[in-house]
């Protein structure tokens, strides 16, 4: 082929692998293509030419035209392409279907509690953890003082699993794991779902909310303990609550306590939320156990701390004015789609 042949095609090559749309491909093959463009003017060159080449250099130059005009519109599809999935991506895709496109849903009542009570425990500096809902055997019952054949277990009607793991049954299955990764000092919540195997009715469901804290330092006991819940109530309630404690069993604590405090939305009265006793029982917590905090990498010679299991399904509920823990778990959306927090 001619040099100068080879020199065009090289040069509309190098062209259009840069053209990024339809106007730069226009310029580029009126340049090359048009009626006065670079390869019309070659073709023109023919007449110049002696006879016995005239054949060869007709030839090429329809090679190379042929070529120029493939190379055209295979970049024309591409462009058009690139500009249709350019145009889908940033469509905004309205689903005609739905009833009422403009109704838009809104946070569980337990998501938006959850959310307020973390908001609140880390402005008094805690950590925030997840934790499984999968839980080892060993987590859920060992690791808080419940070994095998323990009584306690039988407080807490527990779903195992064909591998022997089980259902988180509470959120203290995560103490052990939360004392390892932190070591002390620690100021930890974990929030998360848990299972047990309850006779349903309007005060049980088998899938329900706690948040779990642990605080463990140096010097920590029970005034501390009260001091913290009755402050973290007040802000959870927004307004003073009292609280006090009645001794409550639970083999991860000690001494263990039932937590009350004084009904916020009747000042301690009497309503239908503390059934008219004043109180609301909310927070079981305590000393943490010596094993337990042992078994958690930690001296309990040098440290102590307490922990609490916060009813978050009993505060949302009382929260959002829901009499029946059940709706939390149901598709009742004139119950759960308030977005309001109390
Ligand atoms: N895990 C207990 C339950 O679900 C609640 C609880 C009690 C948690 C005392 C604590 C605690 O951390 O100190 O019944």
């Amino acid at each position: 082929m001619q040099e100068n042949l080879i020199k065009i095609k090289n040069d509309f090559l190098s062209k259009v692998e840069k053209i990024q749309n339809a106007e730069e491909l226009n310029s580029v093959r009126v340049e090359f293509l048009g009626k006065n463009g670079v390869l019309t003017d070659a073709m023109k060159l023919i007449k110049t030419l002696p006879n016995e080449e005239k054949k060869q250099y007709g030839q090429d130059v329809n090679v190379v035209k042929n070529l120029l005009e493939e190379e055209v519109s295979k970049k024309e599809k591409f462009l058009e392409e690139k500009k249709l999935n350019e145009e889908i991506n940033n469509a905004k895709i309205v689903d005609l279907t739905t009833p009422n496109s403009q109704e838009i849903g809104s946070l569980h009542p337990v998501t938006i509690t959850e959310h307020k009570l973390i908001e609140i425990f880390q402005s008094m500096g805690f950590a925030v953890e997840d934790g499984n809902e999968i839980e080892t055997e060993f987590n859920n019952f060992e690791a808080v003082n419940v070994p095998k054949n323990h009584p306690a277990r039988d407080m807490q009607d527990t779903y195992y699993l064909d591998n022997g793991q089980v259902l988180k049954t509470h959120t203290s299955a995560r103490q052990n794991y939360i004392m390892k990764k932190y070591g002390a000092p620690l100021k930890v919540v974990f929030p998360g779902r848990c299972f047990r195997n309850e006779e349903l009715d309007a005060g049980h469901e088998n899938t329900f909310f706690q948040c779990e804290g642990m605080m463990i330092d140096k010097n920590i006991n029970v005034s501390n303990l009260i001091y913290f819940m009755k402050t973290m109530l007040s802000s959870v309630f927004g307004k003073e609550v009292k609280v006090r404690l009645r001794p409550g069993f639970f083999p991860f604590v000690e001494p263990g306590f039932e937590l009350d405090c004084s009904c916020p939305y009747c000042e301690g009265k009497g309503c239908s939320v503390c059934k008219q006793g004043g109180w609301i029982e909310l927070c079981p917590c305590g000393m943490i156990h010596e094993k337990v905090l042992e078994m958690g990498g930690i001296d309990p010679n040098v440290y102590q701390g307490f922990a609490f299991g916060l009813g978050l399904s009993r505060l949302a509920m009382m929260n959002y004015n829901i009499n029946d823990i059940r709706i939390l778990n149901s598709g009742n959306l004139k119950e759960l789609s308030q977005t309001k927090i109390n």
